[in-house]
């Protein structure tokens, strides 16, 4: 059978990324963002993680879809141009289609390589579906060319699922809400988000869902050194790090950090850094909320009219959110 090719840009800079890499690396506490996990095999591992026993959230938010999907589809109507936002494998929006019914979907990641691989696998599933690519880092800009968003009277519906927002602290958090939020209100067909939070729970089943016992997160936390090495010309040496992650219950947040195994001499480039034994980088920081929280975050973003539904255990939260 001959497809429809979907549409797919490029949006990333060719200079993106080197100097914000350099600043947060030779800053006195150094500091990677979490955006730079996500090349091909950082995406591939984010999937194994999303496996792991450790990390429920991603079976407690499936499960709010399994129970609640119809309703949820109910509240968000037929018709809508999904535009997801930090696809990765593009799964989680393709387990709603049927529900959904959406007009057309559009698939936004930073990892390229990875998303267009996505993409095309689902184009063999839902051959009759509009649907297009980006890749772009959706911290600097949401505007999409209109040859992207297609079909374009379609009411948007963005979605966020996975608790990425969980990756803003709370100030950032509210300006990335209130931006969709604007985006919305710009349409005349209108527009809502779709999503996902994880809910504060216990520290202990927080701090093994970030440091599992095969050892996935830790890989994927170290892998980022390579991404450095690839777009720094740096010379970390995994070897040399360790992964750290905990829950800090009065900042509501896991932090994530490598620390540095003994003293380590790195090249960045042109530039160099000497790290002492236990010094570390500090790489995402994943911030949990109560659900009355996250709802006054929506609200102060601009969001008014809002709906929730929770897992058995109140572990995590969806939220359907219009202006
Ligand atoms: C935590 S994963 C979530 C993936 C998927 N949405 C899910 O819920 O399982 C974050 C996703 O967002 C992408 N991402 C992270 N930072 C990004 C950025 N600044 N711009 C665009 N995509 C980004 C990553 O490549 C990755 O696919």
């Amino acid at each position: 059978m001959s497809l429809a090719p979907f549409r797919f840009a490029d949006l990333r800079q060719a200079s993106d990324g080197r100097a914000e890499l350099l600043a947060g690396l030779l800053a006195e506490r150094a500091f990677i963002p979490p955006k730079y996990f996500y090349d091909e095999l950082g995406s591939r591992l984010f999937a194994a993680i999303c496996c792991l026993p450790e990390y429920a959230l991603t079976r407690s938010e499936a499960g709010i879809f399994a129970a609640h999907g119809s309703d949820i589809a109910r509240a968000a109507g037929p018709g809508r141009l999904i535009v997801d936002l930090g696809a990765g494998d593009c799964g989680k929006a393709a387990g709603l289609f049927p529900r959904l019914d959406p007009a057309g979907y559009v698939a936004l990641d930073i990892s390229a390589d990875y998303l267009r691989g996505a993409l095309e696998r689902l184009k063999r599933r839902f051959p009759a579906l509009p649907m297009a690519g980006a890749a772009v880092d959706f911290t600097r800009s949401l505007d999409l060319p209109d040859s992207l968003l297609a079909p374009a009277g379609a009411p948007r519906l963005w979605f966020f699922p996975g608790s990425s927002i969980g990756n803003f602290n709370p100030d950032e958090a509210r300006a990335f809400l209130a931006r969709i939020a604007r985006a919305c209100g710009a349409t005349a067909s209108g527009g809502a988000l779709l999503i996902g939070v994880d809910l504060v729970k216990d520290k202990a089943a927080l701090d093994a869902a970030y440091d599992d016992a095969l050892g996935v997160t830790a890989a994927f936390n170290l892998n980022v050194l390579n991404v450095v090495n690839r777009l720094l010309d740096a010379d970390f040496a995994v070897a040399d790090w360790r992964h750290a992650a905990f829950f800090d219950a009065a900042a509501s947040r896991i932090e994530m950090h490598l620390e540095a195994r003994r003293v380590v001499d790195v090249r960045l480039g042109e530039q160099s850094r000497r790290f002492v034994a236990g010094e570390r980088i500090h790489t995402e920081y994943s911030y949990k909320w109560t659900a009355a929280g996250f709802a006054a975050l929506l609200n102060e973003a601009g969001f008014s009219k809002l709906k929730q539904w929770q897992d058995a255990g109140g572990g995590f939260a969806i939220f359907l959110a219009e202006p």
